[in-house]
């Protein structure tokens, strides 16, 4: 039989109503921080023993009595209850089963205030590398794409017009470009989110000499929190990781809407594979781009967590308020559905079939190569405004005898303006694009040389992840004693 004392309960005369109990628990959901509050209490617990806040044989019985409440874990053996309120307390009630009244030590010079600001950051660092690895992927997943397609032309658009001719890999790039902005954000709240509250207690500090130093480097913890208050108040870390999912979710977003948009019968650039498709239960004949469709439609849930813990937070004062409970749900979920999505997109991609035909013949279709006409005769001369009016005027004509600019003669050329008697403008796709030779336009030349780049660029992110993986799992494994 579970013990089912609180550890809160000495000044109660009477034990908590079951709705209480109920509206407070967060074992249901927190029970996933379960490891980085074990590897927590371990810290705790090797620094308490060096301190000679307990006896070293106390604090090495506390720290077994912790491994061997993680192994139950591991080995499915451990169930929590509602009583245990949350997982700090599931531990600790598993812990005094197993090793006695001494577990009661283990909460000297700490709260559940510092302890879950502590295990929350130890589990945003480590889902901050998984979301890492989920960009990297999908990174390298646009890539192989562009590879596969260096020279086709399809339509640029702007208005959602046809505007002017872009390479595909070109285009996938642009997302490319987003998601290494993505990168750096989830780098950027690993860094903020890095620093140790452990040893702020309550809110005030605590009366033990205790080392917040070591704590926070057998945790793995870049440097330690300087205001005791702060340290339990402060979610903004959580604030980060939200916001640079949803960032990432938005992007997940257009790219979809992309998808969406190319898989239709009007566009008809992309054939998605069977496999990352679905039917109708209705209609035969369809075949749906749903994967897209919920990655853009996961993405409100997302930006609604954003907005959650704003609230949350905002008008919480100072220190630790149980508000804060509420950070779980919406960082768990947000990391979970933006995680979900990061999985299938890549293979979605990747499985893609690309129409190069229906592209190119789409890019230079709708008068896309009007740019270019004028731009030849600025280039001759002509001030570029005078140009775009001829080049209108050339627009409005052809568009009325429902003929394009491959249709004109070259005397009829000759007629537009004397420059065309002697070159015609870029009349392919092809020409268009290896107009546009500067940096970061889509250029073929340009474009394989970003490609390069952007491929150097995901090598040297995938040697971080590795790194930042690498030392995570030594800090979780828990390092000699
Ligand atoms: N379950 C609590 C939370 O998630 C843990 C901290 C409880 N602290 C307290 N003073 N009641 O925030």
């Amino acid at each position: 039989m579970a013990d089912t004392k609180k550890a809160w309960g000495g000044r109660f005369a009477a034990g908590p109503d079951a709705r209480l109990e109920a509206f407070n628990a967060s074992i249901g959901f927190d029970v996933r921080l379960v490891r980085e509050d074990i590897r927590g209490s371990i810290a705790h617990a090797r620094m308490l023993g060096k301190q000679g806040i307990v006896s070293p044989e106390e604090a090495a019985t506390l720290e077994d009595g912790l491994w061997r409440v993680l192994a139950e874990i591991d080995a499915d053996s451990l169930a929590f209850t509602v009583s245990d309120e949350d997982v700090h307390s599931g531990v600790e009630r598993r812990l005094r089963e197993l090793v006695g009244a001494v577990a009661g030590k283990l909460h000297t010079a700490r709260s559940r205030n510092d302890q879950v600001a502590t295990d929350l950051r130890l589990w945003t660092k480590g889902a901050l590398l998984d979301l890492a690895a989920g960009v990297l992927e999908l990174r390298a997943a646009l890539l192989d794409v562009a590879t596969a397609y260096p020279d086709a032309p399809m339509p640029g658009y702007t208005h959602l017009q046809r505007a002017q001719p872009v390479l595909l890999a070109h285009h996938l790039l642009a997302y490319d470009a987003m998601l290494c902005r993505d990168l750096d954000r989830l780098k950027d709240a690993e860094r903020r989110t890095d620093v140790s509250p452990l040893g702020s207690a309550a809110l005030a500090g605590a009366t033990f000499p205790i080392d917040r130093h070591a704590t926070a480097a057998d945790l793995g913890f870049a440097a330690i929190s300087t205001n005791s208050l702060d340290a339990v108040a402060d979610r903004d870390f959580v604030l980060d990781a939200l916001y640079a999912c949803a960032t990432i979710a938005v992007h997940l977003s257009r790219l979809s809407e992309e998808v969406c948009l190319w898989a239709s019968a009007e566009f008809r650039f992309l054939y998605l594979a069977d496999q990352f498709s679905t039917g109708s239960s209705i209609m035969p004949q369809k075949k749906n781009p749903d994967i897209a469709e919920l990655a853009r439609g996961k993405s409100g849930r997302v930006f609604g967590h954003l907005m959650a813990m704003l609230t949350v937070i905002k008008g919480t004062p100072l220190a630790y308020n149980k508000d804060f409970q509420e950070d779980k749900e919406t960082l768990f979920d947000a990391v979970d559905t933006v995680l979900i999505t990061l999985d299938v997109l890549p293979p979605m991609l990747r499985t893609a079939r690309f129409d190069r035909g229906r592209m190119a013949a789409a890019a230079v279709a709708d008068f896309s190569l009007a740019t270019d006409a004028a731009d030849l005769l600025a280039r001759r001369g002509v001030p570029f405004r005078e140009a775009h009016e001829t080049i209108g005027k050339l627009v409005a004509r052809c568009a009325a005898e429902g003929i394009g600019f491959a249709d004109l003669s070259p005397e009829q050329w000759a007629t537009v303006h004397l420059v065309f008697a002697a070159e015609r403008p870029p009349l392919t796709a092809i020409e268009s694009v290896a107009a546009r030779d500067i940096e970061g336009g889509t250029a073929p030349a340009r474009v394989g040389a970003a490609l390069s780049a952007a491929r150097g660029a995901l090598g040297h992110d995938r040697d971080w992840l590795i790194e930042r993986q690498a030392a995570r799992a030594a800090v979780m494994e828990g390092g000699p004693r």
